[in-house]
């Protein structure tokens, strides 16, 4: 069936305010194109935010909604923006997300609001794919596969000073390897624990389906353990997982590996654990404040010899921003301790922006990147960081924000570029297992075009 250009341009852009996970207000996209049809999109939001990110715009109004209403970027989508991308080609993203960046013409977005510009960005991304009659994965890989990869892999990974991901990633369309969170601290469970996300990643799965249910099955038996200690009416965090009472933070861990064994895996071969620190939230600058356990408080290096003895004593194969967003003598000396272990993510660190990681790559910090399109704002600097991590040899996790919708472009972008990982929180609210469940679908319907990313792209942790 031929297909006219007319089909993809852009007619209609139009804003609403809708409301995320956690009742919180947030900015929808609707984009019709020439020929009718139409694409959508709500951006996500988080709660443990980096210094670094684009800007949310709030309209600050203390009248209404605590502040927090988006009525403002709504408007500057219905009026500015709409007019800025009308009659523009919605298939042309990078033209699209050119002329929202110039718009704006600030660094971080910060006059019409990264929320603003990401509803547009993805919203064409919809608008195009229905337009052209692909499913949104097969019109995300196209736009993935145009970008071109960088000068030959090769040196990488003579160079580094830390293991490195394999150069298979990035190549086809690939259901990710999931790293799913099982009990929550920090900013997403009223602070219960120091540490946010204690995770599990079933590394000895061997399909996208089997990996998922490990997961619900360990997901479950943690529940009935925590319930048996005493943990009864257990409540659930931001990102649906279990938010206990416990006694200090390395009690987590000790819970999920029970749990893993409970439902009859075996911890490390089957079933491995991740942990997101984000201890950029208990840095004061100079020292990490820890609360869980007693009071204490810890340089870079004490905060480094506590992950070190848990990776000794744990399957730990993923630690999350480690140390802050800006001690990078604490990167430095984790990614020496721990680099040739331990896939270490840099969140609040590289806020998904190419030049800050690039920063990171160049000073050897962090071998993974977490990558989560509200924090820098259009499709295309995603696709673009996401590039250069592949390129660089760190290892890209796709990631959702605490604050998320029925909205599941990423888990489409996870398949679309082959990243490898995604990170979208537990298997209990929907709007987590709206994404999961997309997976799912992607994963029959793409049945032998897609392959799966394993555990296997942690090869050279192991043999490091
Ligand atoms: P956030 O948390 O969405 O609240 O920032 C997610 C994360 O830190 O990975
Ligand atoms: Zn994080």
């Amino acid at each position: 069936m031929s297909r006219s250009r007319q089909d993809t341009r852009i007619k209609i852009v139009h804003a609403r305010e809708v409301f995320d996970s956690r009742g919180q207000p947030t900015v929808e996209v609707e984009i019709t194109c020439d020929g009718g049809r139409t694409g959508s999109a709500i951006v996500p939001s988080g709660a443990s935010t980096g210094q670094f990110e684009a800007y949310e715009l709030r309209d600050n109004d203390p009248a209404r909604l605590g502040g927090r209403g988006v009525l403002r970027a709504v408007g500057h989508v219905n009026d500015v923006l709409a007019r800025a991308i009308y009659g523009m080609d919605a298939a042309d993203q990078s033209a699209i997300d050119e002329r929202l960046c110039q718009i704006d013409g600030t660094a971080n977005k910060s006059r019409l609001g990264a929320n603003a510009l990401l509803g547009v960005s993805l919203a064409a991304a919809h608008a195009a794919a229905a337009a052209r009659e692909l499913s949104l994965v097969e019109h995300l890989h196209e736009l993935w596969l145009a970008i071109l990869p960088g000068p030959s892999r090769s040196s990488v990974a003579a160079t580094s000073t830390t293991a490195c991901a394999p150069a298979t990633l990035g190549t086809r369309l690939t259901l990710p390897l999931p790293m799913v969170n099982m009990i929550s601290g920090g900013l997403h469970a009223g602070r219960n624990l120091d540490f946010q996300d204690f995770l599990i990643l079933p590394v000895g799965a061997r399909s996208y389906r089997d990996a998922l249910t490990q997961i619900v099955s360990v997901y479950h038996q943690l529940g009935r353990l925590l319930s048996t200690a005493g943990f009864e009416g257990v409540l659930v965090g931001d990102e649906g997982g279990y938010g206990p009472k416990l006694t200090d933070n390395e009690q987590a861990l000790a819970l999920i590996v029970e749990a893993i064994e409970a439902a009859g895996l075996a911890p490390g071969r089957d079933v491995a654990l991740g942990i997101d620190v984000a201890s950029t939230h208990f840095y004061d600058g100079t020292r990490y404040n820890l609360v869980a356990g007693g009071q204490r408080s810890v340089d870079a290096a004490g905060l480094v010899d506590l992950l070190e003895s848990w990776v000794e004593r744990y399957p730990i194969i993923s630690i999350e921003d480690g140390v802050a967003d800006d001690d990078w003598a604490g990167w430095e000396l984790l990614t020496r301790r721990l680099g040739r272990r331990v896939q270490l993510i840099g969140d609040d660190l590289f806020v998904t922006n190419a030049e800050r990681l690039r920063q990171g790559i160049a000073r050897g910090v962090a071998n993974s990147v977490l990558i989560k399109v509200n924090q820098i704002g259009t499709l295309t600097e995603t696709l673009s960081t996401l590039r250069t991590a592949i390129d660089s040899g760190y290892w890209p996790v796709i990631s959702a924000r605490s604050g998320e919708t029925e909205d599941s472009t990423i888990a489409d972008l996870a398949v679309a570029t082959g990243a490898g990982q995604i990170k979208i929180g537990s298997v209990a609210r929907s709007e987590r297992l709206a994404k999961y469940n997309q997976l799912l679908r992607l994963e029959e319907r793409l049945a032998s075009r897609a392959t799966y990313a394993g555990g296997e792209i942690f090869e050279s942790l192991r043999s490091g």
